[in-house]
């Protein structure tokens, strides 16, 4: 028993747990304030060094963990995590883009990165220009003197258009402009961003690394320490971290991420294979379908396709009939984002995936494939199909 008195007792307790104890599992860090041993080692606290433990906001033990795992499965050396994948885009932004400065944006981009690109950087006084994320190398016809940032998505999260990413990078390369990827979609499993000379890799671990449709996170990874430390800088100065709890529900997952995407991309093929079959669909847009632009790329550069895909309707078919369809869905939710269990249906239009929609183009409708049984899957999508175009 300890002779403190009672609200001293309350704060302060004399016991640690043992350094052999096992477990299989992280430990859940919770903090804010974190304590130094003696006043020297709080002076020397260096907040360059990701493993240095100063205040619970830059990093614990969980987040450290978590982050150095995302960069090994991606190849990089350094991650950054963030509150949501959003706010990872915004940090790249935000972190290497001055006023005066301009971003080159796919023109089928994740619509928030564009709105961010509209309003705030505008307003920062920086410019966002939109490319045709099929130009290859003629991208280099976009390039202006004050061109700092390029950034590319592979695949486009709704028109599915696959970039040629090396002849990206190689004009970037050469205009010293760097490249940033959003590699959300292959999990940065399907697409190695690093060996073909990218710089930045932003992902929404939200998806797959979640894999429960209940946690908001994003990942910054690079490889250079100086492009890193210039991101953290930011991350520091805008506050930017994230709760161990999520992070330990992304540690959980993390073991089972690649056996996830090899059934999410194998029921998808069996679906998007039906889908193709079917007289209302007009294309598949499925990156392992020749229907869909940049298809040759995905062929040379990715190592999967993981649960997401969109198929356009054959422009006769008209938005109300598509939306009934998506509506007399049962198994298939409405619902953003990807990466759970459960499979869902979102219509889009062309219009608003690309302002330059380059082919004739009918409704969209987003499918996610979760771990349902697909023969399920299949009778789901064919009572909502009669139901809606009989
Ligand atoms: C391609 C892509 N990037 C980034 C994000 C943003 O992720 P979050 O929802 O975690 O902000 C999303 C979310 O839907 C996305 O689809």
């Amino acid at each position: 028993m300890s002779d403190k008195k009672l609200s001293t007792g309350l704060v302060h307790t004399a016991y640690t747990p043992p350094a052999n104890f096992g477990s299989l599992t992280t430990p859940i860090h919770h903090a804010s304030t974190v304590t130094f041993p003696n006043v020297a080692a709080m002076r020397a606290r260096d907040w360059r060094r990701d493993d240095q433990y100063s205040y619970g906001l830059t990093a614990t033990p969980t987040t450290y963990t978590l982050q150095n795992r995302i960069a090994e499965i991606e190849g990089g050396r350094h991650t950054l995590l963030t509150p949501s994948g959003l706010s990872a885009i915004a940090l790249v932004d935000l972190a290497l883009l001055r006023a005066g400065d301009e971003v080159l944006l796919p023109d089928n981009v994740y619509n928030p990165s564009r709105e961010l690109g509209d309003s705030m950087l505008r307003d920062f006084g920086i410019s966002a220009r939109y490319y045709d994320p099929l130009a290859g190398l003629h991208v280099a016809d976009m390039i202006a003197p004050n061109t700092r940032l390029m950034w590319i998505e592979a695949p486009g999260s709704v028109s599915m258009e696959i970039p040629d990413i090396p002849a990206l990078v190689k004009v970037a390369k050469a205009h010293a402009v760097i490249t940033a990827i959003d590699n959300t979609w292959s999990a940065g499993v399907m697409l190695r961003p690093f060996d073909l000379g990218i710089d930045i890799s932003m992902q929404a671990l939200t998806k797959y690394q979640s894999g429960g449709s209940d946690v908001l996170m994003g990942a910054v990874t690079t490889v250079e320490a100086s492009l890193h430390e210039e991101l953290k800088q930011t991350h520091n100065r805008l506050g930017l971290g994230v709760g161990p709890d999520d992070a330990y529900l992304m540690l959980r997952s993390l073991p089972t991420l690649e056996v996830r995407l090899r059934r999410h991309e194998e029921s998808a093929m069996v679906l998007a294979r039906w889908l193709k079959e079917r007289p209302e669909v007009n294309l598949l847009l499925h990156p392992a379908s020749p229907d869909c632009p940049g298809h040759e790329f995905w062929e040379r550069d990715f190592h999967g396709a993981g649960g997401l895909f969109s198929v356009t309707f054959q422009p006769d078919i008209t938005q109300a009939k598509i939306d009934a369809m998506v509506d007399a869905l049962q198994l298939f939710q409405i619902g953003f984002s990807w990466g759970g269990a459960a499979s869902l249906a979102v219509p889009y239009t062309m219009k608003g995936a690309r302002s330059a929609v380059p082919w004739e183009a009918g409704g969209l409708v987003r499918f996610y494939v979760g771990l349902e049984h697909p023969a399920d899957l299949i009778a789901d999508l064919e009572q909502a199909f009669t139901l809606a175009f009989a």
